[in-house]
């Protein structure tokens, strides 16, 4: 499966540009990166966002939030921007390099600035997530970032291995290695930001069925404040591995970007990252990255539809909202069992995570 555009984008540092830019970092100006840009700095390093090698210009900018395209035609749907504030924006000089620190301080990239530029927020807010709701975890973020955006390549030069899951952290070039190792020429790509439930190990066991193997990647960089912590979701996934799955038919690793809850837009964004880490397929669900009542069930698959399946390069697997059905006592959809509304079982990331907080168990 080549990358999106072709190559896999590679901009982690050498070791001499390394000591070049050590060597000038004292003289750059400094910039704090928020923890989503943090990761995504290390996605695009990574090749995780191949073709891109740094935060968007202006053009490519545009015609991603109007065409879900960018200017060379590849698809994209969500921008990836580096905003800052205005007043901030105007103390840096274009045609220079940013030193970019972690929100701890510490000294993780270098930006090349070859644009800033203003944006329409609310023209990026309903064009992206289809609302301008600053009540929308993502839009909310959009509304509360810099007015600025800057742009240009970067040059990741130190990443801390992960402090909970550094066994997990697998890059897009180590993911193709151990899919090629395997021999696996079929891999489906999961995307979750909940704890395994029943409907997951569901839709990923169907999957199975057809792939060579299934690449479980789920997302560990910011999500909002009531989805369940990453370490407790890193747990049932090891625990589903240990007991529920064949050792040699999955792959877990950890997807470090962070969520924007852009339901069907997301969902395209989600599986061009997948594809970049080698995936041929990719699991949507119901109300993939959605939130709230903001997205259709299904929108999240019917966006596939808007693309040339070939540009797009990675084959969506759609499945239909999945329950357990009392009638014939095992999972399943209106696409597989006969079951009156009364007969099937429900259960929400947000219902279980209300039982949680009650102390009551799900039941089996
Ligand atoms: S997401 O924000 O990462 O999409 P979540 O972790 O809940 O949220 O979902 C992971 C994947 O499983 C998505 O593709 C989603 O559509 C799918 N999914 C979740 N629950 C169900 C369900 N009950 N039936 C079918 N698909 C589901």
């Amino acid at each position: 499966m080549p990358p999106h555009g072709g190559q896999l984008i590679n901009r982690i540092a050498t070791s001499e540009q390394r000591q070049v830019f050590f060597e000038k970092a004292e003289a750059l100006p400094r910039l704090q990166l928020s923890e989503r840009s943090v990761s995504d700095l290390e996605m695009i390093a990574i090749g995780g966002y191949s073709p891109l090698l740094g935060f968007m210009e202006e053009s490519d900018y545009r015609s991603v939030v109007d065409q879900m395209h960018l200017v060379n035609g590849l698809p994209w749907s969500v921008p990836i921007t580096l905003p800052v504030t205005a007043e901030l924006a105007a103390s840096l000089k274009v045609d220079s390099l940013i030193r970019l620190d972690n929100p701890q301080g510490q000294f993780v990239g270098v930006l090349e600035l070859t644009q800033k530029y203003t944006y329409d927020a609310t023209h990026e807010a309903i064009n992206v997530y289809r609302t301008n709701d600053p009540k929308h975890p993502g839009v909310q973020v959009v509304y509360h970032q810099g007015t600025v955006n800057l742009a240009g390549p970067i040059w990741l030069l130190h990443r801390d291995s992960h402090p909970l899951f550094p066994a997990y952290q697998i890059d897009p070039a180590d993911a193709r290695d151990l899919f090629a190792e395997r021999g696996w020429k079929t891999i489906v790509g999961f995307q979750t930001r909940n704890p395994i439930h029943r409907a997951h190990e569901y839709i990923q066991k169907c999957a199975l069925e057809i792939v060579d193997g299934l690449f479980l990647h789920p997302l560990v960089g910011v999500t909002k404040g009531d989805d369940i912590a990453a370490d407790v979701r890193m747990r049932c996934y090891e625990v589903m591995l240990e007991h529920y799955f064949p050792k040699d038919r999955v792959i877990l690793a950890i997807n470090p970007a962070a969520m924007r809850y852009a339901g069907p837009r997301e969902a395209i964004f989600h599986a061009l990252v997948r594809k970049n880490y080698g995936c041929t397929h990719f699991i949507v669900g119901r109300d993939h990255a959605g939130v709230g009542d903001y997205y259709g069930t299904y929108d999240a698959q019917h966006i596939f539809d808007e693309f040339d399946s070939g540009a797009l390069g990675i084959q969506p697997l759609k499945f239909e909202h999945a329950f357990y059905c009392t009638r014939t006592q095992s999972m399943a959809t209106t696409k597989t069992s006969p079951s009156l509304p009364e007969e099937r079982i429900h259960l929400s990331g947000t219902k279980v995570r209300e039982m949680l907080r009650r102390g009551e168990l799900p039941p089996p």
